[in-house]
C-alpha cells in the first residue's frame, strides 16, 4: 500500500519545509519538494495536505489505562484510551505496568502485557511501576530490560500503597546505573503530606480543595531535591514524573547545570489549570491528581512555560488516569469515594485526548514556543529519553509512518459532549483550541479521517524499547 501525503508543511523538531511524503506500507520512503515528483499516479491513496501541518504522531510517554487505584480501575481500557488517543493525534502511548508489595515485577508486566493485547490502536510500551524493591525484582530490573522495560517508576508519595523508602531507592538507582535503565520518580514527600491530610480531617476539611492545601509545593520541591541527589549518589538517570511546581523545577534546573542526567515532564493539567479548579464543593474532585494544581498567583504556571522554552523541562505527557465523576453502570462510584474525605478521592485526571491540541494552543497559538519546539516535546523527545527513536517521533526516510495532518486553522471546542475518552467529564469543558487533529496515520494506516475512525482493537504493536538515547 503506497500513500502520498501531498503539499503540507513537514515540521519535524528541527525542519519546517514543504514537501510531499511518500509511504510504502508502514514507513516513509521518500520526502520531496512538492509536486516534483509524479507519485501520486503509482499509490493507492493521497491525502491533501495544503494549508495542513505534517507532524510527526505525539508520543505520550505517562497513561494509566485500567489502573487499579483509590479503590477501583481508571476507566479507560487500553481499547477505549488509545482509541481516544489517536482522536487527539498520539500514535504511542507508554503506560506504566504495576508490580505490587509481594509480587513480581515480571508477574506484573506479563499481566499488563495480557491486558493490551489485541487491544490498542496504536503501538505501545510499557514502564515498571515498582512498588516492592527485593532481591528478586532487582534481578527481573535486568530482565524487564531484555524485554524492553528500560524504565521504572517509584514513589516518594502514597506511603502503604506504592510508596518507597529512601534505601528502596538507592538499590533501584544503584541497578538502573547497573543495566542503563532510568527511575521516574513521582516526587512528593509522602511521609509529610500523610500528617497534613489527618491534621486537616481532624479540622474537618474534607472537600476537595483540601487535597491542593495538604501537598504544598515544598514537598514537591524537597522530594525532588532528595531524588537527584539520591541520583547522584548512584549515577542513575533520573526522570522527574509530573512535575508541577516551580521549587521543583528550579531542582531540576540546577541538575542539569551541574551536567546530571536528570530529567523532567510537565503534564497539561499543570499549565492550564490550578488549585482553584479544585474549589467549588464536590466539583473540584474532577480535578484531584498528584502533585496537585498549583495556586495560579503562585507563578508556577509560567515557569513550567519557561522550563518548556529553556529545555529544563524537556517532555509534556498527560498522567492520563481516568476516573468518572459520577456513578457508572459497571465501574460504579469513582470520584465520589471521596465525598465526605477528600483524601478518598481516587486520585487522577483524565488527557490523553487533547494534549496535542491543548499544547499547540499554549505553545504554538500564544506564542510561547515555535512548531519545531511543539514538536519535540510532544514526540520527538519523548521517543528519544525512553528508546524509541527514530523508529517513533520524526518524519525521515524509514521511520515508521506514523503522522499526523493538523490543521492550524481549523479550532475545535473541547468538551465530554464530543471526546472519545471513557469517562463523564472533561477537565477543559468547553476550551477553544485554534488547531486540531484533521487526519491520523499509524504506521501508515489512516486511522482517523473526515472525523471518523478507521482502525481496530489490536491494529497497536508492543514497542519493545531501547534505553534512553537522551544521556549526557
Ligand atoms: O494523580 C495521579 N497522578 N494519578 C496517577 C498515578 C500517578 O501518581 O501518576
Ligand atoms: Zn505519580
Ligand atoms: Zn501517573
Amino acid at each position: 500500500m503506497k500513500t502520498v501525503i501531498k503539499g503540507g508543511t513537514v515540521v519535524t523538531s528541527t525542519e519546517q519545509m514543504s514537501a510531499d511524503v511518500l509511504i510504502d506500507g508502514e514507513k516513509v520512503v521518500a520526502l520531496a519538494a512538492p509536486g516534483s515528483h509524479d507519485w501520486e499516479a503509482g499509490s493507492d491513496k493521497v491525502i491533501d495536505a495544503s494549508g495542513k501541518l505534517v507532524i510527526p504522531g505525539g508520543i505520550d510517554v505517562h497513561t494509566h489505562m485500567e489502573l487499579p487505584f483509590g479503590g477501583t480501575n481508571a476507566s479507560d481500557s487500553f481499547e477505549t484510551g488509545s482509541r481516544a488517543a489517536a482522536w487527539g493525534g498520539t500514535t504511542t502511548i507508554v503506560d506504566f505496568a504495576v508490580q505490587v508489595k509481594g509480587e513480581s515485577a515480571m508477574d506484573g508486566f506479563e499481566a499488563w502485557m495480557q491486558k493490551a493485547d489485541g487491544n490498542c490502536a496504536i503501538d505501545y510500551g510499557f514502564h515498571m511501576i515498582t512498588g516492592d524493591i527485593n532481591e528478586q525484582t532487582l534481578k527481573e530490573m535486568d530482565m524487564l530490560v531484555d524485554e524492553g522495560v528500560t524504565s521504572f517508576k517509584m514513589f516518594m508519595a502514597y506511603p502503604g500503597v506504592f510508596y518507597s523508602t529512601d534505601g528502596e531507592i538507592v538499590l533501584a538507582m544503584q541497578k538502573a546505573a547497573e543495566n542503563g535503565s532510568t527511575i521516574m520518580m513521582h516526587a512528593e514527600n509522602g511521609i509529610a503530606i500523610d500528617v497534613l491530610v489527618q491534621q486537616a480531617l481532624a479540622r474537618g476539611e474534607t472537600d476537595p480543595i483540601y487535597h491542593g492545601i495538604t501537598r504544598p509545593s515544598i514537598l514537591e520541591g524537597e522530594a525532588t531535591h532528595r531524588a537527584i541527589r539520591l541520583a547522584e549518589l548512584t549515577g542513575a538517570p533520573l526522570y522527574i514524573v509530573h512535575l508541577s511546581a516551580a521549587e521543583a523545577l528550579a531542582e531540576v534546573t540546577m541538575a542539569r547545570d551541574e551536567g546530571m542526567n536528570v530529567f523532567a515532564e510537565t503534564c497539561p493539567q499543570y499549565l492550564f489549570l490550578a488549585l482553584a479548579d479544585l474549589g467549588n464543593g464536590f466539583e473540584g474532585a474532577k480535578y484531584v491528581c498528584s502533585p496537585p494544581l498549583r495556586p495560579r498567583d503562585d507563578g508556577h504556571q509560567e515557569f513550567l512555560w519557561q522550563g518548556l522554552a529553556t529545555n529544563d523541562l524537556q517532555i509534556v505527557s498527560t498522567d492520563h488516569c481516568p476516573f468518572c465523576f459520577n456513578d457508572h453502570p459497571i465501574l460504579g462510584t469513582q470520584k465520589k469515594l471521596g465525598e465526605g474525605d477528600f483524601s478518598k478521592i481516587p486520585n487522577g485526571m483524565p488527557g490523553v485526548e487533547p494534549r496535542m491540541e491543548l499544547i499547540y494552543q499554549g505553545a504554538v497559538g500564544e506564542g510561547r514556543l515555535n512548531v519545531n519546539r511543539w514538536v519535540e516535546i510532544c514526540s520527538t523527545t519523548p521517543a528519544k529519553m525512553f528508546g524509541l527513536y527514530p523508529q517513533k517521533g520524526t518524519i525521515a526516510i524509514g521511520s515508521d509512518a506514523d503522522i499526523v495532518v493538523f490543521d492550524p486553522g481549523t479550532p475545535r471546542t473541547i468538551s465530554a459532549d464530543s471526546h472519545h475518552m471513557n469517562v463523564d467529564y472533561s477537565a477543559y469543558e468547553g476550551r477553544e483550541v485554534p488547531g486540531s487533529v484533521d487526519t491520523v496515520l499509524s504506521r501508515g494506516r489512516v486511522i482517523i479521517e473526515n472525523d471518523a475512525y478507521h482502525g481496530a482493537p489490536g491494529d497497536g504493536q508492543y514497542l519493545r524499547r531501547g534505553t534512553s538515547q537522551y544521556l549526557i
